[in-house]
């Protein structure tokens, strides 16, 4: 029997990629770059599977050029690169990998906290122009966290595991903003739900992790900036649009809030002249925060299986839209 074709649009860790070739016909673009969108529409022609990262934009456009298409197994928990509607309507199963890069991007998140409260590239890079000439009594002074006030927007798995980490570790108070109650935050953390107002009101900290939506996407814009403290630190490790980079810029030159830190910018990547990049309060990475050895191991393995099953027309193991079942399948 001849194997299912699938296309895999980057170089994944062996141990989903060895998995993929295993069990299909796998085509790999081995380019660092993502495949350019007139190659994807070509490579997904004749393949049943689609092995798709958060920089590949997969939608009905894409779906209809690939006649033959189960399923699109994204390399990422997020996935707002699919359009999922275009996908259900066509019976086509969609796949993500949930839980496995909680902690990793917790940890990036708490990072990124405590770098920009505390000055530390900046400092460091005051070091090494050779400027540190003593011990200085009113150098590089930042902001505590012990005690303090972190702001979750989404306390879904990330937001709580950052949360966790700041209130048993550094007895930090938890308030949230989301469409759900999260009862066990509530008990374990005393984590106290509130509107988005009183969020960037009363948070020394205020962290993103929500998905980027018609309803999130520049929801921290000058108007946000102006609400929170002027001794705040803002941290997004979601999705770069969710911020208004110019309004974000101007509220960190002009000292609206204390500083920021960012693993994921808008756009990707950040021009090197982008004026967030000539301010020593912005603490920013290249969107690596599941980028961790076993983070994306675990990743490339869920990939891996969503992809085989979606060929298979199984049950996907992490399935963003089960309700794809019992339509027929093109
Ligand atoms: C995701 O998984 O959505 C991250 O942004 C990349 O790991």
């Amino acid at each position: 029997m001849s194997k299912p074709r699938v296309f895999v649009t980057r170089v994944i860790p062996d141990a989903g990629l060895d998995k993929v070739k295993s069990f299909c016909d796998a085509e790999i673009w081995t380019d660092p770059l993502p495949p350019p969108r007139e190659i994807l529409m070509e490579k997904v022609r004749e393949c049943e599977g689609l092995l798709s990262l958060l920089t590949d934009r997969v939608d009905a456009p894409l779906m209809d050029q690939a006649g033959r298409l189960k399923v699109v197994s994204n390399y990422a928990v997020g996935f707002n690169n699919i359009d999922v509607d275009a996908a259900t309507k066509r019976g086509i199963a969609v796949g993500n990998t949930p839980d496995v890069l909680t902690d990793a991007t917790a940890d990036m998140a708490f990072c990124l906290m405590i770098s920009a409260a505390r000055r530390v590239l900046e400092s460091n890079a005051y070091l090494r122009q050779g400027k540190w000439k003593t011990w200085e009594p009113m150098g590089h002074i930042g902001q505590d966290l012990t005690g303090r006030t972190l702001g979750v927007l989404g306390m879904g798995r990330i937001g709580s595991g950052l949360a966790h980490r700041c209130h048993h570790g550094w007895g930090m108070r938890i308030l949230y903003t989301d469409v759900y109650q999260n009862g066990t935050a509530e008990r374990e953390l005393g984590a106290r739900r509130v509107d988005f107002d009183t969020l960037l009101a009363e948070s020394d900290f205020v962290s993103v992790h929500t998905v980027l939506s018609p309803e999130t996407r520049g929801l921290f814009d000058a108007k946000a900036f102006k609400k929170m403290k002027p001794t705040a630190v803002f941290v997004n490790t979601a999705r770069g649009p969710i911020h208004v980079a110019e309004d974000l810029a101007e509220a960190l030159k002009t000292g609206e809030i204390f500083a920021a830190g960012l693993d994921v910018t808008n756009p990707e990547p950040l021009p090197l002249d982008d004026p967030l990049l000539a301010l020593p309060n912005l603490v920013v990475t290249p969107h690596i925060a599941s980028a961790t050895v076993s983070s994306r191991n675990a990743m490339a393995e869920i990939a891996a299986d969503n992809l085989i099953a979606g060929v298979r027309g199984e049950p996907l193991r992490a399935w963003v839209n089960p309700e794809v079942t019992g339509k027929p399948r093109r």
